[in-house]
């Protein structure tokens, strides 16, 4: 077998032929579903009549085919493992197809599949071609109609895109339901669900007074955990109204809820299919993290239908079009809907652990790619979150007005067609005149740039010097690199007055706040009339995807921390001020010197504890250190063992001389009103639960009694699983243990729960987690088959930092063979499962050796086209 081969993005050539309509009848049935389609195709004009008509088609059985209704014999197609071609069409005609698959075995759930008993489809992205014989390609839009028939009993429900037009029963216990789409599609938006589903039903009246109904589909015992999903929706809807002046356009909305499923969930054309953790939600079941989530991403997949599906991608290359627009969106949208700052922290703060990761990593990809092996394999972070960077520096840069005049001409202008980056980045340059060629680069070019600024203050002439310095790392396939245009939103802030300074840059007045724009490789600001010696508040709200590295004092980030007006700023000069004294202790700890608590972090806490922060959210946020993952980034070479030595000294030594200050935080937010997932509600509790661990690093014996106590009061889960965690991952076992086993008998019934319960247990610090994955693999409630379980266990146990890069190599032994029995049942899950281990050169040369060699023997095996591209890019 020959290794699979890239394609390219340069080698794009629009469709030969385009198919105006679609019309699928699926006769369903666990091992042998009939999907007959008729097509009706038309030659584009500029192509030749003797082009072949090449359709994709992988894993079909092929029953019948013919051309206006003349059946076709063997020499008038050729047939392989990737599609069909044949040899010669008329410029206009309708192709009839039969096709047989086989959903009870379709552990890849790309396709047709079944998932605790139902039948769903996934099709982003080349899951079509596992349907039926389609030119499965983005820039092919068609309208569509589908038949789906059923077993009365065991489907009642038969779901499509677009409006139910007929229904009815037929012989043999069998019935049927029509579905009409009236919008054109690419097929990968296309979607059917059938099963005995439960709906709760409610309804929108849009801004030009049309009536939606909405309707979220479950299995029968989550009927009361759609609330939130639905209330969420309805947000959604009226937040593009508001935000972007888009409507919805079809008379019916549906999200249906599934087992299992490969990513969080998607935008399907008014079927919208979710991965059951992604839409259900309980206050005895799911987290105050949960609940966000889910109105996230019900909100991200509503805003797909304008940035997706009424306007799509040309092709896969294109992905950060609608991902990166989309999730920018929906950022928005949380940010509007809860607290803006701790939003753009819990953003950014993710962003900089995971993404700059990826970045640093051998699978580093522009956010437009040139090539790819295996398109599932770049729904990264860097499709997505740096994708909603970008459009976050464009929208500030051309500004929020014109970038909504923008974004109103490219819905209009390109309704109904598949476009390119380039199309959506004209329209903002034309709403706004701006030149956004320099800017472009930030699409093609791969890597984390990184800035290094230095400041100078020059007090004969008031003057305040800032040179800023660029350069962005070589990253593979990409050695040179050019000067970006980096958008750096700062203010100076006077050390005497504590106040933002005005900032005068070449005789222009800019205000207190303002946008500087570095384009070359380094660029020295001077601002003038500066009355006081300023400390320089830079890259406010994280205006740009970068480092930056400016050498501050502590004193200086102590005073940011408290005076800084950009409550984004404030927080990140705590993180620096934390992470400049973590770096000394993890030094000191591999040095094996005696380790020292500076008193800066200390009193700054002391500070942020007593003092009078209004917002509780962004407390929070504060008091928390940077992550393990975080720190390591910043690193070197990572030390895993220095780095959660010298987290945990910290977290220990806040707690011993505060200690009262964090039981006073926990007494003062505790409370009894009923759960509810609103903001304040959310703050409250994440602050008391916050002032509860720092308590528990020093297993504080009140604070042991008061974990138990929240755990038996069993409040609701967000309270209960905190505690849980806290007691599972202290030395208590004597309590752990039978609170744990009490929480698996209660939850045994309910899968997301119980994933919960896995990686709780998975992520505690303790040496036994190994021997405990192994154990929890055998459980009955674990499945290899479910992605959500694969998460919760193994993706969970892969995040522990120090469990997982154990010495002997026995974790990444766990990983490998975790992967390599995946790469058969579900190749997109095993390719993203290797990640961890395809960032060995990050770790010393015995650690390298032990991944590398893991990811040898991963090469070995029979490999699917996803996990072969990763662990090559890996080795190479
Ligand atoms: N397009 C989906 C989203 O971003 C994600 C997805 C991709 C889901 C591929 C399934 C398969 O919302
Ligand atoms: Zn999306």
């Amino acid at each position: 077998m020959s290794d699979p081969q890239p394609v390219y993005l340069s080698d794009y050539q629009p469709p030969a032929y385009r198919v105006t309509h679609t019309e699928l009848t699926f006769d369903l049935d666990p091992a042998a579903t009939r999907v007959k389609a008729r097509l009706l195709i038309e030659r584009n004009d500029q192509i030749s009549d003797e082009a072949p008509l090449v359709l994709d088609g992988e894993q079909l059985k092929l029953i019948s085919l013919a051309i206006d209704g003349n059946a076709l014999t063997e020499a008038d197609y050729q047939l392989d493992d990737n599609g069909l071609r044949i040899h010669t069409v008329p410029a206009s005609f309708s192709l009839e197809s039969e096709v047989e698959i086989a959903p009870s075995t379709n552990t890849a759930l790309e396709g047709l599949y079944q998932s605790s008993g139902m039948y769903c489809t996934q099709c982003e992205a080349e899951g079509f071609r596992r349907i039926t014989f389609y030119p499965d390609r983005p820039d092919v839009m068609a309208t569509f109609t589908v038949t789906v028939i059923g077993d009365l009993q065991k489907e009642p429900i038969l779901l499509a895109n677009g409006n139910p037009v007929a229904s009815g029963q037929l012989e043999g216990g069998r019935h049927f339901v029509k579905w009409e789409d009236p919008h054109p599609k690419p097929c990968y938006l296309f979607a059917l669900v059938a099963g005995n589903l439960h709906k709760v039903e409610d309804h929108f009246t849009t801004m030009s007074g049309r009536d939606v109904t909405l309707q979220i589909w479950v299995e029968e015992e989550n009927l009361d955990k759609t609330e939130h999903a639905m209330a969420s929706l309805k947000r959604s809807m009226v937040w593009d109204e508001q935000t972007y002046g888009r409507e919805y356009d079809l008379d019916l909305f549906m999200i249906v809820a599934v087992n299992d499923f490969n990513m969080g969930a998607m935008e399907n054309k008014g079927l919208n299919i979710f991965n059951s953790a992604a839409v259900l939600t309980h206050p005895q079941t799911a987290t105050d993290a949960a609940f966000q989530n889910v109105e996230g991403i019900v909100a991200h997949e509503y805003f797909h239908n304008w940035s997706g599906n009424r306007v799509t991608c040309r092709d896969w290359f294109q992905l950060s079009l609608k991902e990166g627009f989309t999730v920018f969106r929906d950022q928005c949208f949380s940010a509007d809907t809860n607290s803006a700052p701790v939003k753009r922290i819990q953003d950014v703060s993710f962003f900089r652990t995971a993404q700059f990761a990826e970045d640093a990593g051998p699978t580093a990809h522009p956010i437009r790619p040139d090539h790819f092996i295996e398109i599932t394999n770049f729904y990264t972070l860097t499709i997505y979150e740096k994708g909603a960077e970008v459009v976050r520096m464009l929208c500030n840069l051309v500004g929020w007005e014109n970038f909504r005049r923008g974004s109103d001409a490219y819905f209009e202008r390109f309704d109904g067609q598949a476009v390119t980056i380039e199309d959506f980045v004209e329209c903002m340059a034309q709403a706004s005149g701006e030149d956004l060629s320099q800017f472009m680069r930030w699409y093609s070019q791969a890597g984390t740039p990184e800035i290094d600024a230095y400041g100078e203050y020059d007090y004969v002439h008031s003057e305040y010097r800032l040179t800023l310095r660029q350069r962005t790392p070589a990253t593979p396939g990409q050695p040179e690199k050019l000067p970006l245009h980096i958008p750096i939103r700062m203010g100076l802030v006077g050390t005497k007055s504590g106040q933002d300074l005005t900032l005068t840059l070449a005789g222009e007045k800019l205000g207190k706040d303002a946008v500087i724009h570095l384009r070359d490789d380094e660029h020295t600001f001077v601002f003038t009339n500066v009355a006081e010696a300023p400390v320089p508040s830079l890259l406010r709200d994280f205006s740009a995807p970068v480092k930056l590295n400016f050498p501050y004092s502590r004193e200086e980030l102590a005073f940011l921390l408290t005076h800084d007006s950009d409550g984004f700023n404030r927080w990140d000069a705590g993180q620096r001020l934390a992470m400049l004294a973590l770096d000394d202790l993890i030094a000191a700890h591999r040095n094996g010197v005696e380790k020292v608590m500076d008193s800066r972090v200390t009193e700054a806490f002391r500070a942020l504890l007593t003092g009078s922060t209004a917002n509780k959210a962004v407390l929070s946020e504060m008091l928390t250190l940077p992550s393990e993952a975080y720190i390591a980034e910043q690193q070197p070479i990572v030390d895993v063992d220095a780095i959660h030595a010298a987290r945990e000294f910290v977290r220990q030594s806040l707690a011993l001389v505060l200690r009262a200050e964090f039981m006073a935080i926990f007494e003062a937010n505790r409370t009894d009103e009923p759960y509810a997932p609103t903001p304040e509600q959310i703050a409250q509790r994440s602050l008391k639960n916050i002032a509860l661990s720092y308590l528990m690093s020093i297993e504080d014996e009140k604070a042991v009694a008061l974990c138990e106590e929240q755990v038996a009061a069993d409040h609701n889960m967000t309270d209960v699983r905190h505690a849980l965690t806290l007691l599972v991952h202290s030395d208590r076992d004597d309590l752990s243990a039978p609170a744990l086993k009490a929480f698996g008998e209660k939850w045994a019934h309910d899968p997301l729960v119980m994933d919960q319960w896995f990686t709780i247990q998975v992520t505690r610090p303790q040496p036994d987690v190994l021997e405990r994955v192994q154990f929890l693999m055998q459980q009955p409630a674990f499945s290899i088959k479910n992605p959500n379980k694969v998460r919760a266990l193994i993706g969970a146990f892969a995040q522990n930092r120090v469990n997982f890069h154990r010495l002997d190599g026995k974790g990444y032994a766990l990983l490998a063979d975790v992967v390599i029995e995946l790469n058969r049942l579900n190749p997109e899950i095993a390719a993203r499962l290797v990640t961890p281990l395809t960032r060995w050169q990050r770790f010393d040369e015995n650690r390298q050796s032990l991944m590398r060699a893991q990811l040898e023997r991963i090469k070995k095996e029979p490999l699917s086209s996803n996990v072969y591209e990763v662990v090559e890019k890996a080795l190479a």
